[in-house]
């Protein structure tokens, strides 16, 4: 592919990238660039807020935007908005969170919203040294930074403690300044990073300036990050029942569904094959709501599985207990996310989804991503334990099929009817599409 190095690629206009683009990897081909432009807002001015989220936008992706009503959380109702391409995770979370609303619905609680960072330094001399002279000037920390944390304070927020950490069993001479903030509705990672970095240098400074021996005023400051890992940012979401209504369905009995349901969690409790698959479900649900609302679904899902194999091993996020004719079943995991700053007030659909949600606080928010994870597995377990999971996917699936294979409007019709009490898979879609045509080479259906 001959393609040259773009220099200042960054500096040229939307249209010049494209251009080049079309040039350089795309033969010139002008479908392409239709392509891109197609998806170009109609408005201007919306598709500038668009372009300047990210260097080097061409144009914009689209990613389907659902919404999961008669969610009960609290006693309050919610229609919660969900960013998601995969077909069945709406429909589940929908499904699930009505099922529950006849049941009193999701009990959320917010446990704790400490955010945390770390200045990661190299330090050559003894631990006990070190923590006395940093003991001996925290109050700097805390003094020096005032205008970047006033803001915050007047919110209720801010810098919350601040310890030296020895992690030379680790690797030796490593030592961390770790702090702890409170961020209230803003997630935070520009804040704490601004403060880490302040840390850092008044910790160089102070050690240069100190009466220490000159061997212990050498460090070497390796990074300053927030951690993503945020255990004591944590949110717990519950459902229960008596036994004998946990299931709507005649054919299922309830006893023998709870008494399956409780191994298959124990199954992802013992096993981190299943647990990975059993947490990706819970995601679903977490990450579509989390993309809704414009916040960072890397940050969330990193966290949540580290969180995951805090007990040495990766295990489910989710538990349940069956006891005295009850079934009660719940989540617990950090959630970190903001409801001002970054792209909440800038992305109109995600200003959108906030105010959709009654424009709640932070904590509100992590409620109601706990709870929709909580449900998203409830319809997974539940349906992996009695129908199997396909069932309900294939046929959410169905219409990429069709879709695929360019089914009309009517043929959808009668293919969705004929498949309405009947299994879908591919190759059972396939067929019955030809057959509507009358192909009979079903290769050639199969390649488009
Ligand atoms: C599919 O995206 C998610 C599930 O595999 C989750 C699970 O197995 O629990 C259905």
């Amino acid at each position: 592919m001959p393609v040259k190095t773009a220099k200042g690629f960054s500096k040229l206009s939307k249209e010049a990238k494209i251009e080049w683009l079309a040039n350089e990897y795309l033969k010139g081909d002008d479908k392409s660039v239709e392509l891109l432009k197609s998806y170009w807002h109609a408005d201007t001015e919306t598709q500038k807020i668009h372009d300047e989220f990210i260097e080097n936008t061409i144009t914009n992706f689209y990613v389907p935007f659902g919404i999961a009503p008669n969610f009960l959380i609290n006693d309050r109702i919610y229609c919660v908005p969900m960013a998601i391409e995969e077909s069945s995770v709406v429909a589940a979370a929908s499904k699930n969170a009505s099922f529950w609303f006849d049941r009193g619905g999701f009990k959320s609680t917010v446990i704790s919203t400490t955010k945390i960072g770390h200045v990661h330094f190299a330090w050559y001399g003894e631990f006990k040294i070190l923590k006395k002279f940093i003991d001996s000037i925290k109050h700097k920390f805390y003094d020096e930074t005032e205008s970047i944390t006033s803001n915050m304070r007047s919110r209720g927020g801010g810098i919350k403690d601040i310890t030296v950490i020895d992690r030379s069993d680790l690797e030796p001479n490593y030592y961390q300044l770790q702090a702890k903030f409170e961020t209230c509705d803003a997630m935070g990672a520009n804040f704490i990073n601004s403060l880490l970095e302040e840390f850092a240098k008044i910790l160089e400074r102070e050690l240069q300036n100190s009466n220490l021996k000159e061997e212990y005023k050498k460090i070497l400051i390796i990074m300053c990050i927030l951690s993503n890992y945020t255990p004591e940012c944590l949110v717990k979401c519950e459902v229960s029942c008596k036994l004998e209504d946990l299931s709507d369905d005649p054919k299922i009995n309830n006893l023998e569904f709870a008494k399956k349901f409780k191994q298959a969690i124990h199954v992802a409790n013992i096993e981190p094959y299943r647990a990975t698959t059993h947490n990706k479900g819970i995601f679903n649900g977490i990450d579509a709501v989390v993309i809704a609302t414009g916040n960072d679904f890397r940050a969330v899902e990193a966290c949540g599985h580290t969180y995951a194999s805090k007990d040495g091993q990766y295990k489910s996020l989710t538990n349940v207990d069956i006891s005295n004719g009850y079934f009660r079943f719940w989540i617990e995991l950090p959630i970190s996310v903001g409801t001002v700053g970054g792209l909440t007030s800038l992305h109109p659909m995600v200003k959108f989804s906030h105010q959709l949600l009654g424009c709640p606080d932070a904590q509100g928010l992590m409620k109601i991503i706990a709870a929709v994870g909580l449900a998203q597995n409830f319809g997974a377990v539940k349906s992996l334990v009695t129908t199997g999971i396909q069932k309900g996917h294939m046929k959410m699936h169905l219409l990429n099929i069709l879709n695929q294979l360019g089914a009309n409007e009517e043929e959808c019709k009668k293919i969705k009817l004929f498949f309405s009490d009947r299994v879908v898979s591919h190759r059972a879609v396939v067929d019955q599409f030809c057959k509507l045509r009358g192909i009979k080479n079903q290769i050639t259906v199969n390649k488009k």
